[in-house]
């Protein structure tokens, strides 16, 4: 093992470690997924049940990552090695980390490019279109332009790697104290706007009040599967972010607020969306291509709408962007880690074959839309299947594995009590990690194989 502990960094503050976790967590998962997907499901009890595995599921096993990285101070290969042997089969959990790191910012940036062509697609107003199949068809015409994409791809791929460059304190933590606010306020402003339409008390109710006959059992397991994906669990991220963390701070404490954060943001994405939908008489049944092909059309209709559409693609393109730097530094700490590399070449050199792999992602609707896999599914949704659907709660399982049954029990409770103010919640904790969290992970790969059907 190369003990290279200078090489590392450490946060300044614990508002940084918070906002950072924050940032990582609130990305394109909850403005631009969830509301899709909760509306797809008849909204209410969609979104209790979302919110049950968040706390019964989520927490739990980020409450285990947190405790893993912090104990090691190692990024998860090297984490796991020092919980147990240098050739421990536990290190592969580690090694799977890195590469759902490696495929999901390839495809993420591309979706965060997408975000970034809209930013200018709107200061340019949609060159003053108004009619519904003329604003749907930007989607189309930049989903099929392979140069574009690649243009974007590579500009928001440049621009995760040089937060990273600036390391954990000058460069992750810098980040988040300045962008998550400005995040926060501006979502504060289009909820503001959107409260003002006629359509927020249908929103209101939609979101908020159980209607049982639009949910199905598929639904109930995307409820855990997303759970996994906006928490950024399954693949070593809050591990990594873990484990730049001193001994001083409540882990517990810290992953519920996180968690809290990260749930209100996913709901109030909803409540900006939705007004806009239900005024104007749109179905919030519309599918992943919900925010990039109804909010510019909803924007062109409304007074002051240029501006906020400006608004809400930016606040698009920084939450993609706090992500992606979560998932590079898993990419980055291994090779500082693990191969003992100065963080620039750990930077550059994984930075750029990311941006290489996100390629055929980036030509998916275009040059190589004939090209599939997996029964059917292009390049780009054949990676985010593969990752969503099977790498994280794989991973995640692993981990609650890890925790309940294979580190060392004491270790596990220290890291649970140190100064936390929810030390009596060990038990119950405990109990989730080792039965809850792996039985509900279970019963989707299950279902997902054909070997459970409902
Ligand atoms: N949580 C982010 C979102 O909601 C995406 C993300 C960032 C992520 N880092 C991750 C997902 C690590 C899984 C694992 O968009």
């Amino acid at each position: 093992m190369i003990d290279n502990l200078k090489n590392r960094g450490q946060w300044a503050t614990r508002m940084g470690f918070m906002l950072a976790c924050a940032g990582s967590a609130i990305g394109l998962g909850n403005i631009w997924k969830f509301p899709y997907i909760a509306g797809m499901n008849g909204g209410g009890l969609f979104v209790l049940i979302y919110l049950f595995c968040i706390f019964a599921v989520g927490i739990p096993i980020m409450i285990c990552e947190f405790a893993v990285g912090r104990s090691t101070q190692s990024s998860p290969v090297e984490a796991f090695r020092k919980l147990t042997s240098k050739n421990s089969f536990w290190q592969i959990v580690g090694w799977m980390g890195i590469l759902s790191g490696f495929v999901i910012l390839s495809y993420y940036s591309v979706v965060a490019g997408w975000a970034m062509h809209y930013v200018f697609l709107s200061v340019k107003n949609f060159n003053g279109a108004t009619n519904p199949e003329v604003i749907s068809g930007f989607f189309g015409a930049l989903y099929s332009n392979g140069w574009v994409n690649l243009f974007w791809h590579a500009i928001f791929m440049l621009l995760t790697i040089s937060v990273i460059l600036g390391g954990v304190k000058k460069g992750i933590e810098r980040a988040a104290r300045w962008l998550m606010p400005i995040l926060f306020g501006m979502m504060l402003l289009l909820l503001i706007r959107s409260s003002f339409m006629s359509g927020f008390s249908q929103a209101v109710s939609f979101v908020f009040s159980p209607d049982a006959s639009k949910l199905t059992a598929a639904g109930v397991l995307e409820a855990l599967g997303h759970s996994f994906f906006t928490l950024s669990l399954g693949m070593g991220a809050m591990l990594t972010y873990g484990s730049y963390l001193s001994h001083k701070t409540d882990l517990v404490k810290s992953s519920i607020i996180i968690s809290i954060m990260d749930t209100a943001v996913a709901l109030i994405a909803c409540l900006i969306l939705f007004p806009v939908l239900f005024t104007y008489g749109m179905s919030p049944e519309a599918g992943p291509g919900l925010v990039f092909k109804s909010m510019p059309m909803v924007f062109s209709q409304l007074p002051g709408g240029t501006i906020f559409a400006v608004i809400f693609f930016l606040l698009l393109t920084l939450a993609a962007l706090t992500s992606a730097i979560s998932l590079m530094e898993v990419v980055t700490s291994f090779f500082i880690d693990t191969l003992g590399w100065k963080r620039k070449t750990a930077t550059l050199l994984p930075g750029f074959l990311i941006f290489l792999f996100g390629i055929p992602s980036a030509l998916s609707g275009g040059a190589l839309s004939k090209f599939t896999m997996l029964g059917g599914k292009n390049f780009f949704d054949a990676m985010d299947y593969l990752s969503s659907n099977w790498f994280l709660p794989l991973g995640g399982l692993c981990i609650a594995l890890f925790v309940g049954y294979r580190m060392d029990l004491s270790l596990v409770k220290k890291e649970f009590k140190e100064n936390s103010i929810f030390a009596k919640l060990f038990t119950p904790w405990f109990y989730c990690v080792r039965y809850l969290a792996p039985l509900a992970v279970a019963i989707v790969f299950l279902y997902k194989i054909g070997l459970l059907k409902f």
